[in-house]
């Protein structure tokens, strides 16, 4: 008969004891629970959260999306701060503000009385058309990385646990449900997989979700090697491991391949481990009662350092829609605004305008729904649209009309939205095929993906006629994901990328345009000339995939993003990296602590003098490539392997300390299956861009 425990005595049982460390707390409770109730822990209730236990004490342990705020549908549909989207993020190149957005998201997910956030998203750009794109870093699994840390670091500072998704290889919406990735050993983990295995072991997160698809023939919810040889047994993951939602339903996936791999927590319900199936499978000897306890250990872990043990009252309160993340919510937008092209018209001066034309679908469009691009939408109590911006900023004497031909300037806020290509508000749960044809295509947008690089005809006729009628056209693109621009890029004066900045977008963006702030973003994700230009449309087996065997090929291997367009000598649109600013910088004096590099966890420093030498305060991104000389394995031209944001006021100059490791200078080896570096020598590669190189310095390693 197991024992009923009053509440008094709930309250008095060692695992409620915050005095106690958290391995004592969570065997004391393991130990007290009945195989039924270690089973009821192993999936889903009610959609976020898992069960709870009664006769014990234990409440549920909760989860809620996603990447750039409370998402609405993850928490009662409740309003949150809506932050930048991850895109924005990752463009600000600043490791300090993605720790405070991962603090402050994390406060918010506490505010609610969650414990898990579903976030951040660390899969890598591999096709500009990816309907997510606008939810991950971006092409370069350093510079992701090097974001993702503090971020995860942040949520967790705050007792909140993060969750890295997907792991690995969801790079497409397109059948991401049934679709299997091939990828070869080198390619998984230099490119896809090592910004997971850096972010778990530097800030070590608290959960993993798997992936929907397969990677090389087997689905990411019971992969033997990724869950348990990989993350387990390689590289020491302390978490649990939650399947995404739905991602367990298949035929193909067992109660036991599940739990054999590794699976602990399988969402948003049962399907492999519910009480029959467990049960049935452990008489038939077909599984262990250890990898149960296994599983069941991981989520208690993470339920005690979450504060499910404590007495809800006993935790931090959080905040939500605060004055403090409100004005975040503005600075990741601002920091994340990339000025693609400027001939000097921009930033506009406002005492020499009476008159502004603001046009474009989206200068007053709201993106804050539920469910409005997936599951990572959040709504917030207020969006400042564009437009909003715009006439929060002017004064009152400043017209704002729809007509360009009479104005100073016309602004053309343009771009995607998170709408199916049709333009029909809904939300394309996980793109399914028909009939071995019908594969949906949307635009920025969960579970499918964009059908072309190129913007709407409609917003390129628009840019054609309002430049013919105001040679003053301002574009400001509000969008996730690589955009075309051969048919219009050339008539107008200046371009400025904006993302998807969040509720306080509008703000944001007028402070760029009329030069309050200066705009300092950089390009995390290349925008190519044409869409047969990108590594992953060299075929249809390498995008979207042989629809028949439902597989993708990665054809391309380790050559991704500006990997690819430097090895082929491709000109890209715009380049890995770029951003231009309203400032000018210099780089000189050029120096090393060491020049000879032994082992992979060692390190060196480069310094170099910036000069900020125009005459506006601003923010540069000293960017360092590696290039291997002479490498003894096929090694890419350039590999980003430091950079750091810097701001000077005009005419300041100061000198910058950038660290590079061994490790990051190093490659996977598929016959020590493990990273190695060759002896040999190393030019790195300073600049402002991956094309935009000023010094060079030659290192080695031996
Ligand atoms: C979705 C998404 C995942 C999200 C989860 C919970 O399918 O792929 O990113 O966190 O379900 O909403």
């Amino acid at each position: 008969m197991d024992v009923i425990y009053s509440k008094q005595e709930i309250a008095h049982l060692p695992y409620r004891n915050s005095s106690l460390n958290i391995e004592k707390r969570v065997e004391d409770l393991f130990k007290r629970l009945t195989l039924d109730e270690k089973i009821r822990l192993l999936s889903g209730h009610r959609v976020f959260n898992t069960a709870p236990i009664k006769r014990v004490g234990l409440e549920r342990l909760r989860m809620t999306d996603g990447p750039f705020g409370v998402s609405m549908h993850s928490s009662g549909l409740s309003k949150n701060t809506r932050f930048p989207s991850t895109k924005a993020l990752a463009a600000s190149w600043n490791r300090d503000l993605a720790k405070d957005l991962g603090i402050a998201i994390a406060e918010e997910v506490r505010a609610l009385g969650r414990h898990i956030l579903l976030s951040p998203g660390i899969n890598i750009d591999r096709t500009p058309l990816n309907g997510r794109t606008f939810e991950y870093f971006g092409e370069d699994p350093y510079l992701v990385k090097e974001l993702a840390i503090p971020f995860v670091k942040g949520v967790q500072d705050q007792h909140v646990g993060a969750c890295v998704k997907h792991y690995v290889a969801n790079n497409q919406e397109v059948l991401r449900k049934v679709i299997n990735a091939e990828i070869d050993e080198r390619t998984l983990h230099e490119i896809y997989l090592r910004a997971f295995e850096e972010v778990i072991k530097d800030a070590n997160p608290y959960s993993v979700m798997t992936c929907f698809n397969k990677v090389n023939g087997t689905y990411g919810s019971d992969h033997q090697y990724l869950l348990k040889e990989i993350l387990y047994e390689k590289w020491g993951f302390e978490g649990f491991v939650v399947s995404d939602w739905g991602a367990t339903n298949h035929e193909e996936l067992t109660t036991k391949s599940c739990l054999r791999a590794g699976l602990s927590l399988e969402m948003p319900s049962g399907k492999k481990y519910t009480k029959k199936l467990l049960h049935e499978s452990l008489s038939n000897g077909e599984i262990k009662e250890e990898w149960i306890d296994n599983a069941v250990r991981r989520i208690l872990l993470i339920a005690g350092k979450t504060g499910v043990f404590n007495d809800p009252e006993t935790l931090p309160v959080g905040s939500r829609n605060t004055p403090e993340h409100q004005f975040l919510a503005r600075e990741v937008a601002e920091e994340g605004m990339v000025l693609l092209k400027n001939n000097g018209i921009l930033p506009l001066d406002i005492e020499s305008i009476s008159s502004i034309a603001v046009l474009g679908p989206n200068s007053n469009r709201k993106f804050g729904k539920l469910l409005y691009g997936g599951s990572s939408a959040v709504k917030s109590p207020y969006e400042v649209t564009p437009l909003e911006g715009i006439k929060n900023y002017i004064p009152p004497e400043v017209k704002i009309t729809q007509d360009p031909s009479k104005t100073d300037i016309a602004l053309l806020f343009l771009g995607l939205n998170h709408d199916k290509a049709g333009g029909r508000r809904e939300f394309v749960i996980g793109s399914m095929r028909k009939n071995n044809k019908e594969i949906r295509h949307g635009f920025d947008s969960e579970g499918a993906d964009r059908a072309e690089l190129e913007l709407p005809k409609s917003q390129i006729d628009l840019i054609k006629s309002t430049v013919k009628q105001n040679p003053n056209t301002v574009v400001v693109l509000i969008n996730g994901s690589p955009l075309g621009m051969k048919d219009w890029l050339e008539k107008v004066p200046a371009v400025l990328e904006a993302w998807y900045g969040g509720m306080e977008a509008g703000n944001a963006i007028a402070r760029v345009l009329f030069g309050d702030v200066n705009p300092s973003g950089k390009l995390p994700i290349t925008f190519p000339n044409l869409l047969s230009d990108s590594p992953a449309h060299n075929s249809q087996r390498s995008y979207p995939g042989d629809l028949d065997e439902l597989k993708v090929s990665y054809d391309e291997g380790i050559y991704i993003g500006y990997r690819h367009f430097e090895k082929f000598d491709i000109n890209p649109l715009f380049p890995f990296g770029f951003g231009l600013s309203y400032t000018t910088f210099s780089y000189d004096n050029l120096s090393l602590d060491k020049s000879v590099l032994n082992g992979l966890n060692d390190s060196l420093y480069l310094s170099v003098e910036l000069k900020n030498t125009g005459d506006r305060s601003g923010a540069e991104i000293i960017q360092v490539y590696a290039h291997h000389t002479n490498p003894k394995v096929d090694r890419p031209l350039k590999e980003l392997v430091g950079f750091e944001k810097v701001y000077l006021k005009s005419k300041e100059k100061k000198t910058v300390k950038i660290r590079i490791n061994g490790k990051d200078l190093a490659y996977y080896d598929v016959e020590i299956h493990d990273w190695k570096l060759d002896a040999g020598e190393i030019k790195l590669l300073i600049g402002s861009s991956s094309q935009d190189i000023y010094l060079e310095q030659m290192i080695s390693y031996s």
